[in-house]
């Protein structure tokens, strides 16, 4: 949040008591790569989920029973012949309304809200600070305390969420071993949904609200040694959560971009099996 004009000399970085600095920053390497970088990426990955979240068009292979992540679980009668795996308790859907209706906002929530993505955007959107050692543009900071960022601290409700709709994604991948004439069948769409599902997992199991609710809040590890061995696997993870954050967003890409290429005949499954 910016400060009036007259407020700007005396609070932020223009604190009194701070090193009067003129230049925004000393700082002479590229620091402004890494934000403009994630900037892009986040950027690519919102458009493309918009846009196919939206058309309503080759996001499900009926020959293999592949469904593409961004319309699962499909639960409407808008929903195209095969694709509703649970069952179809809604009506139709005006276009503006996307299929998946049910998980997408809680999946946002969950990304929005993530401790990575938060640092991703709070650098490379908001630029608060954008990177270290380089001023940021607000003058006032209040942190996580008032709307809408209080909303920050609601994460651990979007990981139990996300938890199920990871089981969602897991049926999906499971039910698409399916043959062309029926019975069992596997190609190159159930490798890339099976792997799809495992980085999800990955990527969810990792979050930081997982560590807490694996082994937070015990006084003694040593009589609680079950879910000390569980958060130590989840804590491993953990170190590793922001190129699972990374990846999976290409591996989501990915995956709904195939099937739209299959569901469209715009090319064919490579088919291992069936
Ligand atoms: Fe990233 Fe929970 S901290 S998903």
């Amino acid at each position: 949040m910016s400060a009036p004009a007259t407020e700007r000399d005396t609070v932020g970085v223009f604190s009194p008591g701070r090193a009067r600095i003129l230049a925004r920053t000393l700082r002479q390497d590229r620091w402004w790569l890494s934000p403009l970088l994630t900037v892009v990426g986040l950027a690519a990955f919102v458009i493309y989920a918009t846009i196919r979240s939206f058309v309503r068009t080759a996001y499900y292979a009926a020959d293999y029973h592949y469904l593409s992540p961004f319309y699962s679980p499909c639960l409407s009668e808008s929903c195209v012949p095969g694709a509703s795996h649970f069952g179809t308790p809604f009506p139709e859907l005006p276009m503006w309304i996307p299929l998946a209706f049910l998980s997408l906002p809680f999946l946002l929530g969950f990304r929005l809200t993530c401790y990575y993505y938060r640092k991703a955007y709070y650098r490379s959107v908001w630029l608060s600070p954008p990177a270290c050692a380089v001023a940021e543009p607000h003058s006032r900071y209040t942190g996580e305390t008032r709307l809408p960022l209080i909303i920050q601290n609601s994460h651990r409700y979007f990981f139990y969420a996300a938890v199920v709709i990871s089981v969602i994604n897991t049926y999906d991948a499971i039910v698409a071993f399916h043959g062309e004439g029926g019975g069992f069948g596997f190609g190159l769409g159930n490798v890339i949904l099976v792997v799809n599902v495992l980085l999800l997992w990955t990527y969810t199991v990792s979050c930081h609200s997982c560590r807490h609710v694996t082994g937070g809040r015990l006084k003694h590890f040593s009589k609680h040694p079950v879910r000390y061995w569980v958060w130590s696997q989840v804590s491993k993870l953990n170190t590793r959560h922001m190129q699972f954050a990374w990846i999976t967003l290409g591996t989501l890409v990915l995956t709904d971009f195939y099937i739209m290429l299959v569901a469209s005949n715009t090319i064919s499954d490579l088919r291992f099996v069936g």
